[in-house]
């Protein structure tokens, strides 16, 4: 049995990839299975929290006690976080969200129209969740415990820890490879403003619940509802 570090905690966790429609049949994606998210949430319920899990499109099937907001969309997701938010003390990111989105999407299926050149497609930026949400009212005042992600093919430490600033949160967790995409197990490397701590090779609920204890005696101390 898992200590319970979060019990009266409300955890926001985001898993899987977003879906960016190009027409009712196509669209653009991330690779991502939504495990490592989905494991994440399970050990935060497991720890005793109230859990929020807002999962883009996965087969995966909901941690037993946690509360699942299905979305499709980088936009829809944006909303469904900061929503959620509101009522969080911790937010995990772990979604692959998807950086561009189709400027418009057709409502009828692309056709080939003859000639040989396929269709230009323009994209435009997505709202980045989790620096929107890290720059918060409620992220700034530490009510709101952020954590990010990274997946980088290179120089993991550096670019964790350039993008632990760039996204302006407290934890940033890195995926050491080589690419974890799918896979039952996982390497992290945890970076903070003390330096790097690496989680050595383990299932994605092993590390979970190690990552659930370290951002635990991360928080402030819980105040009485
Ligand atoms: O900038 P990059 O995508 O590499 O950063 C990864 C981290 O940022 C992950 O925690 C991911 O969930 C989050 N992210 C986000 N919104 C985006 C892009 C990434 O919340 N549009």
């Amino acid at each position: 049995l898992q200590p319970k570090r979060l019990v009266g905690r409300r955890v926001l966790v985001n898993a899987g990839p977003t879906f960016e429609p190009i027409d009712p049949v196509r669209g653009l994606t991330n690779l991502s299975s939504g495990k490592m998210g989905f494991a994440i949430a399970r050990a935060a319920r497991e720890a005793g929290a109230q859990v929020t899990l807002v999962a883009g499109p996965v087969a995966l099937p909901t941690p037993r006690g946690v509360q699942r907001l299905d979305v499709r969309t980088a936009f829809e997701m944006f909303e469904a976080c900061q929503a959620a938010a509101a009522a969080s003390d911790v937010f995990i990111a772990a979604a692959a969200v998807a950086d561009w989105r189709p400027l418009q999407a057709s409502g009828h299926k692309i056709k080939k129209d003859g000639s040989g050149r396929p269709p230009a497609l323009q994209f435009t930026e997505n709202p980045d969740i989790l620096a929107t949400l890290a720059q918060g009212e409620r992220a700034r005042s530490g009510a709101l415990f952020c954590v990010g992600f990274a997946a980088e093919s290179h120089d993991l430490a550096a670019h964790a820890q350039a993008k632990r600033a760039r996204k302006g949160v407290p934890l940033l967790v890195g995926n050491i490879g080589p690419q974890t995409f799918g896979q039952d197990d996982n390497q992290l490397l945890l970076v903070d403003e003390h330096g790097t701590h690496e989680l050595p090779r383990a299932s994605k609920l092993a590390l979970s619940r190690q990552l659930v204890a370290e951002i635990a005696r991360r928080l402030p101390p819980a105040t009485l509802q």
